[in-house]
């Protein structure tokens, strides 16, 4: 049995990770700061309350646990507010990684596992992405994920450390028994939004240009089950037992579904007629996103479980129906939320502020 720090693990993959690392039978530990993670996602393990970009905080929480590694989703991840705000994911997503890995030298902790993104590749130059594709990222999201992969490759090599790279594609679905999921406002990914318009909720949505070089004129992704994800990460601590230096892995299923095909996925899942107008394109996406995973297959020997579309849409209706979702969301307008800090004073639950 290890303990490990999950940084973000009140967050959407970050939560799912930590439900993998407990009936793996490991201790976690959680620091989030609650900015975008929900105070309810926190079902396993101790947490703390507080930011990466805190140093002090970082030393305190490493003081008070023997780490035998960390996995870190604490990060910024939307494309086009990384546009309107680059410095502010600059400084979250490298600038505090950057504190995450001081503090990890300072307490000679050396096996860390990051989330990356399909966002490093840029514009596809082949129709299956495998990791030696080119990384030209579009954008500052994209590019500060990149960064941090090369802070990793040289800290691999200067200092020792141990480190996983994976490169998650569409990140999609819901632990199956509804507990915990996705819950953002406002939502931009196609399949939240579409099963919440299908359950009847307000939304504008449209599908984003028809006019892409593929079969049907929509953009193909490659949408991959959030517990496979996570499932990955399992792995990946495994194969930092025995590798040394920096690996980067793609994360996806390796099919590729139409914008179109998703929303009829959508329609047969929940049985709603679903009306979707088209819009024009949304600036910056790719036609077509398709991950090869041969790598993490046959080196990490990972297998996603959920490998029709349908499946994946099926936990995510039953999650977005659920009430702890609609609990969550409500939630998200700078609620005060109790929360167990395992570096309070007096350890009892104390207030703060979510989003
Ligand atoms: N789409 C619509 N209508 C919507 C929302 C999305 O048609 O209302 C389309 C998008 O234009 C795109 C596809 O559905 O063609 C998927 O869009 P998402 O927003 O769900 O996901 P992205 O592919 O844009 O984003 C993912 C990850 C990012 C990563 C990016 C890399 O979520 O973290 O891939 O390109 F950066």
């Amino acid at each position: 049995m290890a303990t490990y720090l999950v940084c973000g693990g009140a967050g959407y993959i970050g939560s799912h990770m930590c439900k993998h690392l407990h009936e793996a039978g490991h201790h976690v530990v959680v620091c989030d700061d609650l900015s975008t993670g929900h105070a309810g996602a926190l079902l396993w393990g101790a947490h703390a309350y507080g930011s990466i970009e805190d140093l002090e905080f970082l030393r305190s929480l490493f003081s008070q646990y023997q780490f035998d590694g960390v996995l870190h989703f604490a990060a910024l991840s939307v494309v086009a507010e990384s546009m309107r705000e680059p410095q502010r994911y600059y400084r979250n997503n490298v600038a505090a990684t950057l504190n995450l890995l001081r503090v990890m030298r300072e307490f000679e902790v050396n096996k860390f596992v990051f989330s990356s993104t399909a966002a490093v590749f840029g514009e596809p130059q082949a129709r299956m992405i495998s990791e030696d594709h080119p990384t030209v990222p579009l954008n500052p999201y994209g590019l500060s994920k990149l960064m941090v992969e090369q802070v990793l490759r040289d800290s691999c090599r200067a200092y020792g450390l141990r480190a996983v790279a994976l490169r998650y594609f569409n990140a999609a679905g819901a632990d199956p028994y509804g507990r915990i999921g996705e819950a953002h406002d406002p939502e931009t990914h196609l399949i939240p939004k579409l099963v919440r318009k299908a359950l009847g909720e307000d939304l504008s949505v449209s599908i984003n240009g028809t006019d892409y070089p593929t079969e049907d004129g929509t953009c193909i992704r490659d949408y991959v089950h959030v517990d496979d994800l996570a499932q990955a990460h399992v792995l990946a601590l495994d194969h930092l037992d025995h590798a040394v230096g920096m690996h980067s892995f793609n994360l996806g299923n390796g099919t590729g579904h139409s914008v179109k095909q998703v929303v009829d996925a959508v329609r047969e899942v929940t049985g709603e007629r679903l009306d979707i107008p088209v819009a024009g394109r949304r600036a910056g996406d790719p036609s077509h996103l398709v991950a090869s995973s041969k790598f993490a297959r046959s080196v990490l020997g990972w297998e996603p479980r959920y490998t029709r579309i349908g499946d994946v849409i099926e936990t995510a209706v039953r999650w977005h129906g659920s009430e702890t979702c609609a609990a969550w969301l409500e939630t998200l307008d700078g609620a005060e939320v109790a929360v167990q800090s395992h570096l309070g004073d007096d350890n009892k639950p104390q207030q703060y502020r979510q989003g």
